[in-house]
């Protein structure tokens, strides 16, 4: 990896500046505010324009995020932030631009890289001279250095590393508390020279108050947001393995990691029905990509997704499964949130059909319509031999009796389900990993 030998001095950077963020979404929304609420003028950038209506509106295009609607209207009323559609209003003259486009994934967590894609070309034409670009998508390691900085460079006839400065970041927050996230944790910068990260990591310090904290190259910091939540996907793998042993054994697992934990080399994970969402199946595959050969990684997603089958055999000890009717509570990936993104309830589904049972879902925050273009069968209401809670939702915390009439069975894949209701009523309730 071509460096140049000595880190360059701290750059000199004009306060206030001004900065471009493209891709309002869930992460871009809340970070252009914190920048243009550090005294900075921001446009924002998005290819939606009822987004780019709403924010100029100072209104906010999703809900849940902590601080966001006071931010969003203060600064927009301040003129410190405003959105368009169209990058050549936004991006020539801007000092810093940073770009959180999604990264869509198939099945196989191969990327479809056409809106980074999209994003690069909309913009490139336009940075002008001294500008530092950061990516804060999470992507495979090189990706930075091998497929942004190049063409940024071609298109926008800027010379790399003194003229335009190309950098990775990674987003670390969590959607619902972005802005506690971004003044506590620290932010790491990576550049494809040390000039573009030094130049980079200098502007984000100008609007954040956490450690920012400057990587050495843009693998770096790619890697380490991959290391991160793949140490995460591993993690669970092996809290799901001991979860396995556990259920044969018949030992409850809880206790066990509580007290493992006490001791602070140790760091167990909590056993799942599935490992969902947008980021820890996604990332590991893509640390894969650069690493083909890791088998504890390539292992781990084996476990994880062996593990709706885990819940259905659990089930299996209580019912008959064939020709049973179950309830599966939850089709999002997890509690609280309207997501699906590698959801264990589409394998509990097939799982369940492959046993002869027929399975129904029930979700609070998705109507039967809403479950019927996912493709899964919404709940008749009409009653179940057994039922096996998918997601955490709050809802499903005291399960009663009449949420599972019928069922003398119910497998609780997460862990949090106070059974005590339940149990009174003479429900058989499972935990995974409870023995
Ligand atoms: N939301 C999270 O909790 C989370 C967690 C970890 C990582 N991330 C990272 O952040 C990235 C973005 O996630 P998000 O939750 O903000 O997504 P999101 O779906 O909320 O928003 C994406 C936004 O990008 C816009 N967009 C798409 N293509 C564009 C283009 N070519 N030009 C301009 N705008 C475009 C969309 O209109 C949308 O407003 C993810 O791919 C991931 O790498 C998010």
């Amino acid at each position: 990896m071509p460096v140049p030998p000595a880190a360059p001095s701290v750059p000199v950077v004009d306060r206030p500046y001004r900065a471009s963020v493209v891709a309002l979404g869930k992460i871009g929304l809340p970070l252009a505010v914190q920048i243009a609420a550090a005294g900075h003028t921001v446009v924002g950038v998005d290819i939606d324009p009822r987004i780019v209506e709403l924010v100029n509106a100072g209104r906010v295009p999703f809900p849940g995020e902590a601080g966001l609607e006071e931010a969003l209207r203060e600064v927009v009323a301040a003129g410190r932030l405003r959105a368009t559609t169209d990058a050549a209003d936004a991006v020539p003259g801007t000092q810093l631009v940073i770009a959180v486009p999604p990264l869509v994934v198939d099945d196989q967590g191969v990327p479809d890289w056409r809106a980074i894609d999209a994003v690069v070309e909309a913009i490139g034409p336009h940075l002008t001279d001294g500008v530092c670009f950061s990516l804060e998508t999470t992507v495979p390691v090189g990706t930075t250095r091998e497929r942004i900085a190049p063409r940024l460079e071609e298109l926008s006839g800027l010379e790399l590393g003194v003229e335009l400065n190309v950098a990775f970041s990674p987003e670390r927050v969590f959607s619902g508390r972005i802005f506690a996230d971004l003044a506590n944790y620290p932010k790491l910068v990576g550049g494809v020279t040390l000039a573009c990260e030094r130049r980079t990591a200098q502007l984000y310090r100008e609007f954040l108050t956490a450690d920012v904290r400057e990587m050495g190259s843009a693998e770096a910091a790619e890697l380490t947001k991959l290391v991160e939540t793949t140490y995460r996907e591993v993690n669970i793998a092996l809290a799901n393995e001991f979860a396995r042993y556990a259920d044969r054994a018949g030992i409850d697992l809880g206790p066990v990691i509580e007290a493992a934990n006490s001791q602070p080399f140790s760091h167990v994970h909590r056993p799942g029905v599935a490992v969902g969402g947008h980021c820890i199946p996604v990332y590991p595959r893509f640390y894969l990509q650069g690493d083909p050969d890791a088998q504890l990684v390539a292992a781990a997603r084996v476990v994880n997704e062996t593990m709706p089958e885990h819940a259905i055999d659990l089930l299996a000890r209580d019912i008959e499964l064939a020709g049973a009717r179950v309830l599966i509570l939850g089709a999002a990936y997890r509690g609280g949130v309207r997501e699906t993104a590698f959801s264990g309830v589409f394998p509990l589904v097939t799982g369940l059909r492959a046993r002869g049972a027929e399975p129904f879902v029930v979700d609070p925050l998705y109507d039967d319509d809403a479950l019927a273009t996912l493709g899964l069968p919404a709940w008749d209401g009409a009653p179940v031999s057994g039922a096996i809670l998918q997601a955490d939702h709050a809802e499903y915390r005291n399960l009663l009796p009449t949420q599972v009439p019928g069922a003398t069975s119910v497998i609780d894949g997460r862990g949090t389900l106070d059974a005590q209701a339940l149990g009174n009523a003479g429900i058989r309730v499972r935990r995974i990993g409870g023995g």
